[in-house]
């Protein structure tokens, strides 16, 4: 009902406020500060994304919204408070995180992140799905985002909050995140609503390699022009921006971005010899399969006849190769 999301996003917000106030200035946020500073969050970012700190005590913040009369039945469904099997006890579930609020796309907060300031386990705790806190319906920083994304038609799309908030620091002011590596039909369809082309800019090792094809091919699906920005090995975006710096990160990343196709061209070289016959066949195999599921004639032999250059190939062998797999698939 209206009156149980009126609470919640009240609460959200209530508890935000007083999570960043522990961080800015008090003597037990010292530490997240020194934390933030460290990985080069200023003044301006941590105010601009709310961020905030949950010290860490059990009670903390469900002491302070019991005195602004929340009950403890909407903390619990909020997510924002859990309840001892033994009595029933509450007890705050963020504690000692980094406090990142999550909005849904009209701007109100439905959720946190919390991440550790170690290397504790689990490194980013989120907030449990609920009625109100749809994990595959979010994108966080989509309400910022949306009408820079608008005016530019275009969107880059990170894992998550951190990537977010430096490639906005380093300028980009269209970044929006999934909450990690997941993209849901519903995400894909938000997106396609606002904007013709997406650039993806995951992080550059397996699982961001992994779900970037994967999610490419649900962008492209929707009817989006999908690029991929690619990072060196290892990095991602946060870490290459430290690096490296807001100007090259434009210059050589996001600039620098490629169709979505000639991704998977490099995908699929990954891990292969192509100067090993078998490798060689798997990789024209697997590349001729791609090509067969795009739509435009004109595209599919653009890129047939960029296989057949690189390997010397004749192109009407392929051509007719590829017919047959597009056969198979009707
Ligand atoms: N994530 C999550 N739960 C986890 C791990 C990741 O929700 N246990 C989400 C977070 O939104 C995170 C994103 O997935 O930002 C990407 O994960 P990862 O690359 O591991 O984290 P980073 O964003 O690189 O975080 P950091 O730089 O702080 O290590
Ligand atoms: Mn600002
Ligand atoms: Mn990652
Ligand atoms: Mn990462
Ligand atoms: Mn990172």
């Amino acid at each position: 009902s209206d009156n149980k999301s009126k609470s919640w996003h009240e609460a959200h917000q209530l508890a935000a406020k007083l999570y960043h106030h522990v961080l800015t200035v008090s003597d037990e946020g010292k530490q997240a500060r020194e934390y933030l500073r460290g990985r080069g969050f200023t003044k301006e970012v941590i105010d601009h994304f709310q961020i905030g700190y949950a010290p860490n005590s059990w009670e903390f913040l469900s002491r302070f919204l019991l005195k602004r009369d929340f009950s403890m039945e909407e903390m619990e469904q909020a997510g924002l408070v859990g309840l001892r099997d033994s009595d029933s006890k509450a007890y705050d579930k963020f504690r000692d995180r980094i406090m990142f609020p999550i909005w849904d796309r009209q701007g109100k907060m439905v959720a946190f992140g919390g991440r550790v300031l170690n290397d504790g386990k689990p490194k980013y705790l989120n907030s449990p799905e609920s009625q109100l806190f749809n994990k595959s319906d979010i994108l966080y920083y989509f309400h910022q985002a949306r009408p820079l994304m608008k005016k530019k038609s275009e969107a880059v799309l990170f894992e998550g909050y951190v990537d977010v908030i430096s490639a906005w620091r380093a300028g980009i002011d269209n970044g929006i995140g999934g909450l990690g590596t997941a993209l849901t039909e519903n995400q894909a369809k938000m997106l396609r609503r606002n904007i013709d082309r997406i650039i993806i800019c995951y992080d550059s090792d397996h699982a961001g390699m992994q779900a970037t094809y994967k999610n490419g091919q649900l962008l492209r699906n929707v009817g989006l022009e999908v690029e991929v920005a690619l990072l060196p090995d290892g990095d991602d975006p946060d870490d290459y921006i430290r690096k490296h710096g807001s100007k090259r990160f434009n210059q050589d990343v996001i600039l620098q971005s490629v169709t979505f196709m000639s991704f998977i061209f490099e995908f699929y070289r990954k891990g292969k010899n192509l100067q090993q016959e078998g490798d060689r066949l798997t990789y024209i195999e697997n590349i001729l399969q791609e090509i067969s599921q795009l739509s435009g004639a004109v595209e599919r032999d653009h890129y047939l006849r960029k296989l057949a250059d690189e390997f010397s190939l004749s192109l009407e062998a392929l051509k007719q190769e590829q017919m047959g797999l597009m056969k198979v698939a009707e």
